[in-house]
């Protein structure tokens, strides 16, 4: 009796923890669905804030505010003021805004069109991320602030400008931006001087951007559609490198080639428009000659076939079913090279590349050293959202498998080694820490802002001892060396100049590792 009272007692509180643990684990598994679902309506339900990230993101943002020409309206920078007001009056355009490009005052159209293709994709995939720490209305403006310049630019459909200020002139003088006293001559692409690298960059940047703008500004979105629509037709029409065009620029951005160009216009045109000429045009038409299936390479301001890897990997993933077949076997001959990108990325892996230094920062060139392993850690936080967004548990490399945070490990790997975790102990995005460069290739940084300068004479204060006067706050300089040493000193334009474009890079990277989230899987 005894033994039979007490088993329905036993029995009772089985039932009773069995039912509380059923009821915690569905909770469980409801909140996941729930934020799985909202995430998937565009409401954001990010992890926790990493404090250190959110700090960086702040002041690499202001980068570009450091860089901007034109009218400034209520800029955070103290020390930097109006500046270029004039560039293009001669000829009738209002070419103003836009940025510098780094230590100088030119306006590259390259390099500046692919600042701007890589703030849009960081604000379209992690818009809401930027929100979360405040940064997203700050990305917009500085984005907008180089496409209202492209816009300008592009003054009928077989035009562009593509740079403002001779650089002989200006690299014989140091000068802040605010008191320039040279001649600022004009550079332009035509039907006769084709330039289908910078004229398909221009378009890919114009249609990011108007994903970008699409639901704030209409109006502003679709007039960055039809410049991109037409670039993309110059630049494809007209087909030329604007390194032959315009051999003055080979000193500067040499284009080794413009297939790649066309191909990431194309995809982006297709995401902005979707109009499937544009997916044709980047699969079954030209992704077997243009594409380098299977041979990846290095992404940057010269090779974007990466970042065309990357985002058609993105339409695999997310739109493969709306594609049809012939279509969709390129799409997929993008996704394995990506693949194979992201496995030689992988320090681990069989196929590991051998371009790092021996703390593992991935190191392939001496000039701009960090613009490889940055725009790489971009790179690889996107695929490793896509592939957590999209469920695919494992990536294979040689058989052996690898996890989305595999590749974001990666990624926080290298933006801690730029932020600090190196054998210098130095933090090379300028402001981050107690220890960065203080002699960063930068004539406005460098001179104090009640100086009077002409052209030449400003060159005292580049030979000068003394740090930076003004901080470039949130420039992201070239990097160091293979041996991992860094030498601060103002004319070593090699390790110490920072570009418009790094920042881009560098916010990108960033933008994904502020919180943990999955990405949309459609743009607006
Ligand atoms: C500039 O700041 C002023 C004062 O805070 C504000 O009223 C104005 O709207 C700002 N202008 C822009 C373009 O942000
Ligand atoms: C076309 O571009 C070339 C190269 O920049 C330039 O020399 C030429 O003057 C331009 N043509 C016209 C009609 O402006
Ligand atoms: C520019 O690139 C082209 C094509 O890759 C090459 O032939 C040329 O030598 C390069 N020019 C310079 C100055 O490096
Ligand atoms: C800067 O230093 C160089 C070499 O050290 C010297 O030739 C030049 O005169 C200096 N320029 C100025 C403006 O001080
Ligand atoms: C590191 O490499 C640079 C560039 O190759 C070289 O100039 C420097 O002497 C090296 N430093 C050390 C400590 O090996
Ligand atoms: C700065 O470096 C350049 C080469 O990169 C050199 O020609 C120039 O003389 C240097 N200037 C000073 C002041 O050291």
């Amino acid at each position: 009796m005894v033994g039979e009272g007490r088993k329905p007692k036993g029995w009772f509180w089985w039932v009773v923890v069995t039912v509380i643990g059923v009821l915690v684990v569905a909770a469980a598994v409801l909140t996941i669905l729930k934020d799985f679902h909202s995430k998937l309506k565009g409401h954001s339900h990010h992890g926790p804030v990493v404090q250190k990230y959110a700090d960086a993101l702040g002041i690499a943002m202001q980068f570009f505010d450091v860089q901007k020409s034109g009218k400034l309206v209520n800029s955070s920078i103290s020390w930097r003021g109006d500046s270029g007001l004039t560039d293009g009056s001669k000829e009738g355009l209002d070419l103003s805004k836009g940025m510098y490009d780094a230590g100088d005052a030119m306006k590259f159209g390259f390099p500046m069109a692919f600042t701007a293709t890589m703030l849009s994709w960081a604000i379209l995939e992690y818009g809401d991320q930027m929100d979360a720490v405040k940064q997203l209305g700050h990305a917009q403006d500085s984005l907008r602030w180089i496409t209202d310049y492209l816009i300008n630019a592009h003054p009928s459909p077989n035009v562009l400008y593509i740079q403002v200020g001779d650089p002989d002139l200006d690299h014989k003088c140091w000068q802040r931006p605010e008191s320039m006293t040279l001649q600022r001559p004009l550079t332009q692409v035509n039907t006769s001087f084709p330039g289908t690298e910078v004229a398909a960059e221009t378009a890919a940047a114009m249609a990011s951007a108007c994903l970008v703008f699409k639901k704030i500004d209409f109006a502003y979105s679709s007039s960055l559609l039809m410049h991109a629509q037409q670039l993309f037709a110059f630049a494809d029409t007209y087909q030329g490198s604007y390194s032959v065009a315009v051999p003055s620029v080979q000193r500067f951005y040499n284009s080794s080639g413009y297939g790649d160009e066309l191909l990431w216009a194309a995809s982006w045109l297709y995401l902005a428009s979707a109009d499937r000429s544009y997916l044709r045009y980047v699969t079954i038409d030209h992704g077997q000659e243009l594409g380098n299936w299977r041979r990846p390479s290095w992404i940057s301001w010269n090779d974007k076939l990466p970042g065309v890897q990357v985002l058609l990997s993105r339409v695999d993933f997310f739109g493969a079913s709306e594609v049809p077949t012939a279509e969709n076997l390129a799409l997929q001959m993008y996704r394995e090279t990506a693949e194979m990108m992201m496995c030689s990325l992988l320090p681990d892996s069989p196929t590991a590349t051998p371009s790092r230094t021996e703390s593992g920062l991935i190191w392939v060139t001496e000039w701009n050293s960090l613009l490889h392993p940055v725009a790489s850690a971009f790179l690889a936080v996107l695929y490793s959202d896509y592939m957590l967004t999209s469920g695919t548990e494992a990536l294979f490399c040689s058989g052996t498998s690898y996890r989305p945070g595999h590749l974001r490990d990666f990624a926080i790997s290298q933006v801690d080694y730029v932020l600090g975790e190196n054998p210098m102990k130095l933090s090379y995005l300028v402001g981050f820490g107690e220890n960065y460069p203080r002699y960063v290739h930068h004539r406005g940084s460098s001179i104090p802002v009640d100086a009077t300068t002409g052209c030449q004479d400003g060159f005292k204060w580049l030979n000068s001892s003394a740090p930076n006067p003004n901080v470039a706050v949130g420039a992201l300089v070239g990097g160091p060396f293979q041996n991992e040493t860094y030498s601060d000193s103002r004319n070593n334009s090699m390790q110490g100049e920072p570009s418009t474009y790094n920042s881009a890079l560098i916010v990108g990277v960033l933008s994904g590792l502020v919180t943990t989230s999955l990405v949309a899987k459609s743009f607006p």
